[in-house]
C-alpha cells in the first residue's frame, strides 16, 4: 500500500514529556483501517524512520491518535516530532503495521503497560471492551502526572485497570511474581513498555505456556555492554539469501547485513531500528537455518526458521543458503 500523508489536527502535552499527536487524512476522508497494536512508521524529513504504536479505538476511520515520548538519550527520532511538528503539518508515514497482534477470543486478556507502552495497549483496551471481553490492565508509571491518558484509560476500562506509581523507585512498584503468579487457564498477557521491565516480566512468567505472552519493545532492551559482548562473539561470514519469488540469489558479505544488501539491490522491505528490536524488517523464510540475533522472534520462532528480522540475523554457519519467500 502506497505511503500515506498525514495532516496533524491536534498536538497536547498528556505529562511534561509525552505529546499526544491527532493525524487525519491530509486530503480528507477516511484513513486504511488497523488492528489494535498497529503501528504506523513516520518518514520523517531528517532522513529518519520512525514507528510509532496507534493508541485510539480501532473502530475510528477518520484519525489516527499516537503519543510520542521526548527521548533525549534517542536517536533524535522523538525530539525531532516534540520540536518541530505543528498542528497544519503534513506528515508521510506507511499504512498501518502489525508487529503486535491481538488475539481477539482469548478466555481472557491481562494487558501491562509500561509508560509510552500504554499506546496500543490502549488500543487493544478499546477493542476487547468492544468485543466484551474479559480484561485487566496493569499500568505501571512513575506518579499520576507522569501517566498518560490517565483520563482515558479510566474511561475504557472502568473498574478493570490498577495504576502501579512506583515514584521512579522500581521496587516500589508492581510486584510481578506477585501479579503473574498464576495464569487462569486461556489467559494471554500482552507486555509494552521500556527494556528493564519486559526483561522483569520475562523472568516473572517465565512458568506461563508457550505463546501466551506478548511482547513489544520501544527500545532494545540490551545495554550497550550486552551489545559489545554479542558482536565480540559473533562470527560473521559470507553467504547466499535466495528470493524464491524474484528468483534472484543475493551474496551477503561478512560486513554487510542482508538488508543492506536487499535494498542496495532495489527490493523493498521495510525498516526502522536496524538493531534487531523493533520488528519492522521482518520476511517470512522457506528454508534454511538462520542465527538469529534478533529480540523480536520468540525462542519457538526462531527455532521454527520460517521468518528473519533480515537487519541484524544472518546464516547459522558457512555454506547455509536462506531461502526468503519474497
Ligand atoms: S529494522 Fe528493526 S528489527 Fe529489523
Amino acid at each position: 500500500m502506497a505511503d500515506l500523508e498525514l495532516k496533524v489536527t491536534d498536538i497536547r502535552d498528556l505529562t511534561a514529556n509525552i505529546k499526544m499527536y491527532e493525524l487525519r487524512a491530509a486530503k480528507g476522508g477516511d484513513l486504511p483501517a488497523f488492528d489494535a497494536g498497529a503501528h504506523i512508521d513516520f518518514k520523517l524529513p531528517n532522513g529518519l524512520i520512525r514507528s510509532y504504536s496507534l493508541a485510539n479505538d480501532p473502530k475510528e476511520r477518520d484519525r489516527y491518535v499516537t503519543a510520542i515520548l521526548r527521548d533525549a538519550k534517542g536517536q533524535g527520532g522523538s525530539m525531532w516530532m516534540h520540536d518541530n511538528v505543528k498542528v497544519g503539518d503534513v506528515l508521510v508515514s506507511s499504512p498501518p503495521l502489525q508487529n503486535f497482534p491481538l488475539i481477539e477470543d482469548a478466555a481472557s486478556t491481562v494487558l501491562l503497560a509500561g509508560g509510552i507502552g500504554i499506546t496500543p495497549i490502549l488500543a487493544m483496551g478499546y477493542r476487547l471492551k468492544a468485543l466484551g471481553r474479559k480484561v485487566h490492565l496493569h499500568y505501571c508509571a512513575r506518579s499520576p502526572e507522569d501517566t498518560a491518558f490517565m483520563d482515558e484509560v479510566k474511561r475504557v476500562f472502568g473498574s478493570d485497570v490498577t495504576f502501579h506509581h512506583d515514584g521512579g523507585d522500581p521496587s516500589k512498584g508492581i510486584k510481578l511474581a506477585e501479579v503473574f503468579k498464576d495464569y487462569p487457564a486461556g489467559t494471554h498477557l500482552y507486555v509494552c513498555g521500556p527494556g528493564g521491565l519486559l526483561n522483569a516480566v520475562r523472568q516473572a512468567v517465565g512458568h506461563w505456556p508457550e505463546g501466551t505472552v506478548h511482547f513489544e519493545l520501544f527500545a532494545s532492551a540490551k545495554t550497550a555492554e550486552q551489545v559489545a559482548a554479542a558482536a565480540a562473539s559473533q562470527e560473521n561470514f559470507e553467504f547466499e539469501v535466495e528470493l524464491a519469488r524474484s528468483g534472484v540469489t543475493l551474496t551477503i558479505p561478512a560486513d554487510r547485513t542482508i538488508l543492506d544488501v536487499m535494498i542496495e539491490e532495489g527490493f523493498g522491505v521495510p525498516y526502522a531500528c536496524e538493531e534487531g528490536w523493533c520488528g519492522a524488517c521482518v520476511i517470512p523464510m522457506i528454508s534454511g537455518k538462520a542465527d538469529h540475533r534478533d529480540e523480536v522472534l520468540t525462542d519457538a520462532e526462531k527455532a521454527a526458521n520460517t521468518k528473519i528480522q533480515v537487519c541484524i540475523s544472518r546464516a547459522a554457519v558457512p555454506g547455509e543458503k536462506l531461502v526468503l519467500d519474497m
